[in-house]
C-alpha cells in the first residue's frame, strides 16, 4: 500500500479512498494548503556550524578532548567566524537506570558531571561551561533501544554497561523522558538522532545473537526502501518533534536526523528536522567523500532555511584530507560550503595543523555557506569528471565552483550562461582561495587540476534583471508533493567501497531513494528541460501529480511556460497546471500533452506570501513517469 504523508497525517491511499471522515481538502495531497508545510520547529535559519566528536574519537570521547577542541575553536578565532555547536556523539553514556529509566553519564570520562552528585550525574556543568564560552552544546541518541556503536563497534570501548535493560540507552519507549532530560535538565541545544537501533537489532542479527541485546524488528532496511517501514520511522520522528516542542518553549533547539539517506528520508527529512543525513557515513577517503557529496548535490530543492541536507561531517584532518592533501581538503570544504551542508569539524583540533585550520577559517567560503537566502548550489554543468555548481546569494551575486572529480586536468569554460548572467556584459570573478580577480565577457577559460575545486564569487548583470528564476531560489521552494509514488534508488550517486565492509559482499549498489525527485534546471531524471522541441535552460522539472510550495519574498508576478516534458514516456496523459496564492486559485490551464506547446502562465502574486504550483495528471495514476516542466519559471518585481 502506498503511503502518502499529508501534514502530520499518515494515510494509506487505499484507506483514504474509503474514508468519509476526512474532508476532500485534507485528503487530496494536491489540494492547496495555503501554508508552508515543511518542518518549522527548532532554530536553523542557517546551516549549523561547529564540531562533533565522532570522526576524531569514535566512542572514545571525554571532557578533556571535547574542551580541547572547543578551546582551539575559541582561541583560533573560528568561534567568531560562526563555529558554535560543540556536539558529543556516541560513547557518552554508561547505562539506563532501571528503577526510573534515567540515563547515567560515563562520569569517569566527564568528571564535571559528578558535581551534581555521584548518584545523579548531570551534563549541566559542561553545558554551562560551553554556554559561558559562547558555544551551544549537542548530544546524541538513537531512535531504537540501542545505538550504532552497540551494533558495530569492534571493541568494548565506552559502550554502555550493565544488564540488557541497562544497556538500552536509546530513545525507544523513553522519547519524552530523554528529550526532557537532554534539553530541560541538562541544557543541550542540539540532538543528533541516529537510527541503528531500528535497523541492526533484528532477529538473527549479530548483536542479538550475541545474547547481549533485545530484538527489535527493524523498521529500516538500508539497502531497500521497499523493505523499510517509512511511516513508522516518520512516526518516531513525529514523537520527537512533539517532545522537543514541549521541552523547548523558546523553540531554540536543533534536531539533526541521522538515518543515512535510507527509508526515502531524502524526500521527507525536511518535514521532521533541521538537518537530515542524505547518505551513510563519510570516511577519510576521496571516493567516499564523492558518495556523500552526490547524495546531497542534486537535492537542492529539498533543503531550505530551517532544514538542510546533511552529507555528513567534515573529515578534513585525516587520510585523503590531511595536511598532505590540501587540494582534497579544500575541495571537501568548498563543496560542503556550496551545498549549504552543516559545517561540522570532525578533527582533533588540539593537533590540527594551521594549514587545515586556514581551510576551516576561510571567511569567504563560510559566508557562502551562511548566506542568509539559504539557496543550496545547483548543478549548472554536469558530467562524471567536471561539475559546475552555482549558488545564488541574497544580494543576487553568485558563488560558483568548478569541481574536477576526475583523474586528469580539465580545460573548462565557465560561461555567463552558467551563472544566468548576460553574456554581453563583463563578469568579475574573485578566487576565494587566492583572492585573485579576473574579468570576462561571454566565457572564461579555467584549468582545473585533478581533485581541485576552483571557487569564485561572481558579479555580473543578471539575465533576469528584475527577479529570480525559481531554479535560482531553491531555498524558497518546498516540493511538498513531488509526484514520486514508488521511491527508487538514484543511480547518479557515486558508489564507493564502504570502509567498514571493504570489498566483502556484493558491493555498493544504488540504494538512496529519491530518483525522480524535483530538480532545478533539469528533469526529475536529470535530462535538460524540453517542451515541444524547445529546451529551457531555466525551470523546474518535476513529476506530474506534484505540488510545490514557494515562499514569495516580495515579488509581484509569477511567470512560466508549463508543459509535459519531451522526456515523458507517452503522450496519452493530459496534465493541468494550477497556481494558487495563499490557498486561492490564481490560474489553471487546460490539459496539455507531451508534444503540445506549453501553456504560458503569468499571474499577479503581489502581497501573496505562499504560492503553490500544482501539476495534476488527468488520469490520477499516470504520474510516475510523467515529467512536467515549469519552463523559465520566474518571480519578478
Ligand atoms: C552512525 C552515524 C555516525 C555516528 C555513529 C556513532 O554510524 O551515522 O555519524 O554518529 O553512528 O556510533
Amino acid at each position: 500500500m502506498t503511503k502518502v504523508y499529508v501534514r502530520g497525517l499518515l494515510l494509506g491511499l487505499t484507506a483514504l479512498a474509503a474514508s468519509t471522515s476526512l474532508s476532500a481538502q485534507t485528503a487530496d495531497p494536491l489540494a492547496p494548503q495555503g501554508r508552508w508545510s515543511a518542518y518549522e520547529g527548532g532554530s536553523a535559519a542557517l546551516p549549523p556550524m561547529g564540531w562533533n566528536s565522532w570522526n576524531a574519537f569514535f566512542t572514545e570521547i571525554d571532557e578533556e578532548k571535547l574542551l580541547g577542541s572547543a578551546k582551539r575553536i575559541l582561541d583560533s578565532g573560528l568561534a567568531k567566524k560562526g563555529y558554535r555547536y560543540i556536539n558529543i556523539d556516541d560513547g557518552w553514556w554508561l547505562k539506563r537506570r532501571t528503577n526510573d529509566g534515567k540515563l547515567l553519564i560515563r562520569s569517569e570520562k566527564f568528571p564535571s558531571s559528578l558535581r551534581a552528585g555521584k548518584d545523579d550525574p548531570s551534563f549541566r556543568p559542561l553545558t554551562d561551561k560551553l554556554h559561558a564560552m559562547g558555544f551551544k552544546a549537542g548530544i546524541y541518541s538513537d531512535l531504537g533501544r540501542n545505538s550504532c556503536s552497540q551494533a558495530y563497534s569492534t571493541g568494548e570501548a565506552q559502550l554502555p554497561e550493565g544488564s540488557t535493560a541497562e544497556r538500552e540507552v536509546g530513545l525507544y519507549g523513553h522519547i519524552d523522558q530523554d528529550i526532557r532530560l537532554y534539553f530541560a535538565d541538562w541544557g543541550f541545544d542540539l540532538i543528533k538522532v541516529d537510527g541503528c537501533g531500528i535497523r541492526a537489532f533484528g532477529e538473527g542479527s549479530a548483536p542479538v545473537k550475541s545474547g547481549k541485546y533485545r530484538m527489535l524488528a527493524p523498521l529500516i532496511d538500508q539497502a531497500s526502501v521497499t523493505r523499510s517501514d517509512v511511516s513508522a520511522v516518520q512516526g518516531l520522528f513525529s514523537q520527537i518533534n512533539q517532545s522537543l516542542a514541549r521541552h523547548n518553549p523558546d523553540n531554540d533547539y536543533l534536531l539533526s536526523l541521522c538515518v543515512w539517506g535510507s527509508a526515502n528520508v531524502r524526500a521527507w527529512g525536511k518535514d521532521y528536522g533541521n538537518s537530515s543525513r542524505t547518505s551513510d557515513d563519510i570516511t577519510p577517503h576521496w571516493a567516499r567523500m564523492l558518495t556523500n557529496y552526490d547524495s546531497a548535490v542534486r537535492r537542492a530543492l529539498y533543503a531550505h532555511p530551517g532544514s538542510w541536507n546533511d552529507p555528513d561531517m567534515l573529515f578534513i584532518g585525516q587520510g585523503d584530507f590531511d595536511a598532505e592533501h590540501l587540494t582534497e581538503a579544500r575541495s571537501h570544504f568548498a563543496l560542503w560550503a556550496m551545498m549549504n551542508a552543516p559545517l561540522l569539524i570532525g578533527a582533533d583540533l588540539r593537533k590540527t595543523p594551521q594549514s587545515l585550520m586556514d581551510i576551516f577559517g576561510n571567511a569567504d567560503l563560510i559566508a557562502i555557506n551562511q548566506d542568509a537566502a539559504g539557496h543550496q548550489a545547483i548543478v549548472a554543468f554536469d558530467s562524471d569528471s567536471l561539475q559546475i555548481l552555482v549558488k545564488t546569494l541574497a544580494n543576487g551575486d553568485k558563488a560558483v565552483a568548478l569541481f574536477n572529480r576526475g583523474l586528469s586536468a580539465v580545460d573548462a569554460a565557465l560561461t555567463a550562461g552558467h551563472l544566468k548572467f548576460r553574456d554581453d556584459q563583463a563578469v568579475t570573478l574573485t578566487d576565494l582561495w587566492t583572492g585573485e580577480q579576473r574579468r570576462f565577457t561571454g566565457e572564461q577559460a579555467l584549468k582545473v587540476a585533478p581533485r581541485q575545486t576552483l571557487v569564485f564569487m561572481a558579479k555580473g548583470d543578471r539575465t533576469l534583471a528584475d527577479g529570480l528564476y525559481l531554479s535560482e531560489q531553491p531555498g524558497n521552494i518546498n516540493p511538498a508533493v513531488d509526484g514520486v509514488t514508488a521511491p527508487a534508488p538514484d543511480p547518479t550517486i557515486f558508489r564507493s567501497i564502504p570502509g567498514w565492509r571493504s570489498t566483502r559482499g556484493l558491493g555498493e549498489r544504488p540504494i538512496y531513494a529519491g530518483w525522480g525527485g524535483a530538480q532545478p534546471d533539469a528533469t526529475p531524471y536529470n535530462q535538460p528541460l524540453a517542451i515541444a522541441g524547445k529546451t529551457y535552460a531555466s525551470g523546474i522539472g518535476v513529476l506530474a501529480n506534484s505540488r510545490l510550495e514557494i515562499r514569495n519574498k516580495g515579488y509581484g508576478r509569477l511567470t512560466a511556460m508549463a508543459g509535459v516534458d519531451d522526456s515523458a514516456a507517452d503522450a496519452r496523459h493530459g496534465v493541468r497546471f494550477a497556481v494558487y496564492g495563499d490557498g486561492k486559485l490564481l490560474t489553471r490551464t487546460p490539459a496539455v500533452h507531451r508534444g503540445e506547446t506549453p501553456k504560458p502562465i503569468s499571474v499577479d502574486v503581489k502581497g501573496v506570501a505562499l504560492i503553490e504550483m500544482v501539476a495534476q495528471a488527468d488520469d490520477g495514476v499516470a504520474g510516475e513517469m510523467l515529467p512536467v516542466s515549469w519552463g523559465e519559471a520566474a518571480l519578478t518585481r
